[in-house]
């Protein structure tokens, strides 16, 4: 155990956040992907504390049961009203007698705080042997925060509250970040001794600051110079700051990191993503919740990509995708939708306008043009032309489709599930298809094309279309061109067979 080990680290979320005006605790609104309470938990645990608590009260059921999905470290202490800062830390220490080494205390709605940080807190307080360190910062306008006081000689005295504080000392810039490091035995007698003597009638953890000075034991001021670390988010104004912020140091770590970044001010890249050198990232890209990147590929411009792995050297353009698994090399877009359970294999193609649902698409299977795959399977090698539908469900429940390798879907089909499609088959364009097709047969399923002789001349007579018939069979046009809707017939089934 490293000797700088906290015992304990306390985060503080019981306040109500009434500035941001919501019915979600202020502490459960998410910069980066992560909750602002799951940003201070994070740093939190890079010290390796023996305890991490985080006190709760507004939402407090709301609050828990999000720590014990993204934080199962950390257990949570009661504060029941908010009687101030000193009560707060008070509650959580009732669950923890027997305390020593140090306590360090942090809020969790400061999400920019970063775990280097907090170890260099803990480090200077050991080092220095101090009984109390504060996170200060120097501020152009500190109005609102608690002020730092120093004697003579430079030392930390006390800390006063804005609404407790003189005109003279309301004009100190430098201000208490509500950031600590405390021996714990000293923090626990203090805490004890607190009283609601002061303009909010609170108990004030900042007292513990003044009381411990005048005993003459060692407090000491850590200033930061990188004040985002200790901005707090209070309002929604705040809250869009902060993301700002937050996004601006992932993207720039991110092209540190070797990833081109066109517009760093159109990217936005959750807390949580991974991304691999030369990946190339166009404007209007959105990487959120775990996705990952792999080396080579090229997201964007204008994609959402929610908990989706994308492939080396994929390409991926105006594309929305949840969940999905995007072969390396593949091609997705424009304009294509991703759901959970779609997988594309290696070369695989999903194309402009096209959805998949639950779909498994094999090495070099092409989905290029309008399509619906839903709960599907598709071989490597197979092409499904434009326009074809999976119709997967039947209005009770749904079924599953599977196409085989190499075959080939015409244009405008429906394979209408539970259907299964066999390697190397053939559908004819515009088929509706509910029987299984084996391997090298040719499914066609529609209607035969009947053309009746001097149709328009009868039943459009005057129009148009029948004086342009008329001049086609003068001219001998229609000889030598043939029906176009045969033509157009002709011309599918060619392609069909050379694809
Ligand atoms: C506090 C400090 C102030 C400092 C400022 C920095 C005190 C008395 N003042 O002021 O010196 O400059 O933070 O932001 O500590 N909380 C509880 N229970 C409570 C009260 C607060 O859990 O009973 C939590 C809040 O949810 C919040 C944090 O403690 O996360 C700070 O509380 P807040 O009321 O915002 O303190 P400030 O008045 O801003
Ligand atoms: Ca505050």
């Amino acid at each position: 155990m490293s000797p700088a080990r906290p015992a304990a680290v306390v985060v503080l979320a019981a306040g109500e956040g009434t500035r941001m005006k919501s019915a979600i605790p202020k502490v459960l609104h998410a910069v980066g992907g992560r909750s602002l309470v799951h940003h201070a938990v994070a740093a939190a645990a890079q010290l390796a504390p023996e305890h991490l608590v985080v006190v709760v009260g507004h939402g407090r059921d709301q609050v828990k049961a999000h720590l014990a999905e993204v934080a199962p470290e950390a257990r949570t202490a009661v504060q029941d009203q908010q009687l101030g800062t000193g009560h707060a830390v008070a509650c959580a220490l009732a669950d923890l007698p027997d305390l020593h080494g140090t306590v360090v205390v942090t809020y969790g709605d400061t999400p920019l705080l970063t775990g280097a940080t907090l170890l260099e807190l803990v480090a200077t307080h050991a080092d220095r042997g101090n009984a109390v360190t504060v996170l200060t910062g120097e501020l152009d306008d500190p109005t609102g925060y608690g002020r730092i006081l120093r004697d003579a000689s430079g030392a930390v005295v006390a800390v006063v509250e804005q609404k407790d504080a003189s005109e003279e000392q309301r004009a100190i810039r430098e201000v208490n970040s509500g950031i600590y490091a405390f021996d714990a035995a000293v923090l626990a007698e203090t805490l004890a001794r607190l009283t609601t003597d002061n303009a909010q009638g609170e108990l004030y953890l900042t007292d513990v600051v003044g009381i411990v000075s005048g005993r003459g034991e060692r407090v000491a001021a850590l200033p930061v110079t990188d004040l985002w670390q200790t901005a707090g988010v209070n309002d929604r104004v705040q809250l869009a700051a902060v993301h700002r912020e937050l996004n601006r140091r992932t993207v720039e770590a991110w092209m540190l990191a070797g990833v081109t970044v066109v517009d760093p001010a159109t990217t936005w890249v959750d807390a949580d993503v991974t991304l691999e050198p030369d990946v190339v990232l166009e404007p209007g890209t959105l990487l959120q919740g775990r996705t990952s990147v792999g080396r080579g590929a090229v997201v964007g411009p204008d994609c959402r990509l929610v908990d989706t792995e994308v492939g080396e050297g994929a390409e991926v353009s105006n594309t929305t995708s949840y969940g999905a698994v995007i072969g390396a090399g593949a091609t997705v877009g424009p304009y294509t939708y991703l759901r959970p359970g779609t997988r594309l294999g290696r070369k695989a193609k999903a194309g402009g306008f096209t959805e998949l649902k639950n779909a498994e698409l094999g090495d070099g299977a092409k989905v290029p043009h309008l399509s619906y795959v839903g709960d599907a399977s598709i071989g490597a090698g197979t092409n499904i032309g434009a326009g074809t539908i999976f119709a997967n469900y039947d209005g009770v429940t749904k079924h599953h489709t599977e196409v085989g390798e190499h075959s080939f879907v015409g244009s405008n089909s429906v394979l209408v599930a539970p259907l299964e499609i066999a390697d190397g088959a053939y559908v004819a364009a515009g088929s509706a298809v509910t029987a299984r097709v084996e391997p090298g047969e040719l499914a066609v399923a529609r209607g035969k094309q009947r053309n009746i002789r001097g149709w328009v001349a009868r039943r459009r007579a005057g129009s148009r279309t029948a004086a342009a018939a008329e001049r086609a069979e003068h001219s001998g046009a229609h000889a030598e061109q043939g029906d176009p809707t045969r033509q157009h017939h002709e011309h599918d089934q060619r392609k069909g067979r050379d694809a």
